[in-house]
């Protein structure tokens, strides 16, 4: 089967053309086009200025895609939420007139779920690889995840209040270090010492699966409300200490909840999974276990489409297809209880 997939529920706007059978995945195209500069300017995403700049981008993006012809596309998938509100309809209102006018059926995809599907883009995982643990780690999301089968979620824990990936970019706007604040982070602190400053690990001894880091952001503030004026290896060590503060209670949070479920596989998923401190810190927990560790390919790791395609192709093995496209709305502020099993 072949899907075609939108995704434009953030600052990427993004489409794909992905191939597969609901349990592998082949990405045929990949096309992202990234507002970043733009947003950059303001220190952050700017909704109404996403959702505008989706517009004329999209079209000519569906355009560009190539590999498929008139009757070869099954089904359309797009990111119906969480996301901005104004940017996720631009997506969904196309994704309805393409399946409309196609007569082919639309697949609503959740952004999140679609992170989790980044994992299984352009690689075998086989069946005797569940039960996933997913730890979710994105610019809205912190969330501990039991994948049992495909489409069957335990829900864990999640962030009481900032995600790890806005923790990222709330200490960048802080040290004055460009948005995203995730590459910028990491970037210094591959040049600083994580020991230099002692940052608290909010959480890391509860025995919940619940994260917290707005007080880590807050100690950042105070640590550097002390320095007069910081050198670029002040900033540098700053960093190395925040990011081995939010790896060190991500990883082991992760693996508390490992050593409980006992999954065959843990996946890391969402942008902060680009973290190269943190992929290898998770590698290296699990290394003398018999539990896999599996990270997506760089390129999938923030925003695209491809992961939105893998995702609707399940969906459209397990009849989460709408018949009727008309029906599908976005919804910004779904949330993964929706269809997550809570526990
Ligand atoms: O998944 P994503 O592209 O968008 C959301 O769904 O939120 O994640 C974006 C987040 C941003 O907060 C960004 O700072 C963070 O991922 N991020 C990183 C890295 N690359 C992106 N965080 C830490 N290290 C990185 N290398
Ligand atoms: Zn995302």
């Amino acid at each position: 089967m072949k899907i075609l997939a939108i995704e434009t529920s953030c600052d990427e706007t993004a489409v794909a053309l992905v191939e597969g059978d609901g349990s592998s995945f082949t990405v045929l195209e990949n096309l992202v086009s990234s507002q970043i500069s733009t947003h950059q300017q303001y220190g952050g995403v700017v909704p109404e200025v996403a959702a505008r700049m989706h517009v004329p981008v999209l079209p000519p993006m569906i355009a560009a895609l190539t590999g498929w012809k008139k009757g070869d596309i099954d089904a359309v998938a797009v990111t119906t939420g969480p996301g901005l509100s104004t940017a996720l309809r631009v997506g969904v209102e196309t994704a309805k007139a393409l399946a409309v006018s196609w007569g082919i059926p639309l697949v609503p995809v959740d952004h999140i779920e679609g992170h989790i599907y980044a994992n299984f883009l352009d690689r075998t995982v086989r069946a005797d690889a569940f039960p996933i643990l997913c730890l979710i780690v994105s610019g809205g999301h912190t969330e501990l995840v039991l994948m049992k089968d495909h489409g069957e979620y335990t829900f864990l824990g999640q962030t009481r209040d900032d995600a790890a990936g806005e923790a990222f970019d709330k200490t960048a706007a802080q040290l004055g270090l460009s948005y995203p604040g995730g590459p910028s982070v990491s970037l210094a602190a591959s040049k600083g010492n994580a020991e230099a400053y002692i940052l608290p690990r909010p959480m890391l001894w509860t025995e919940d699966y619940d994260f917290s880091f707005s007080g880590l952001k807050t100690a950042v503030r105070n640590l550097i409300a002390g320095f007069d004026s910081p050198s670029d290896q002040m900033i540098a060590d700053v960093c190395a200490s925040f990011q081995a503060a939010v790896v060190e209670v991500l990883v082991k949070k992760t693996h508390n909840a490992a050593m409980e479920c006992m999954p065959k596989t843990v996946m890391l998923c969402g942008g902060v999974s680009a973290n190269r401190a943190l992929r290898g810190a998770l590698q290296a927990v699990f290394a003398k276990t018999d539990i896999a560790v599996l990270v997506p390919e760089l390129t999938y790791t923030t925003d695209n489409a491809a992961m939105i395609g893998a995702a609707g192709l399940r969906g459209l093995v397990d009849g989460k297809a709408a018949q009727d496209p008309l029906v599908i709305d976005a919804d910004s502020a779904k949330t993964l209880g929706g269809h997550w099993k809570w526990e």
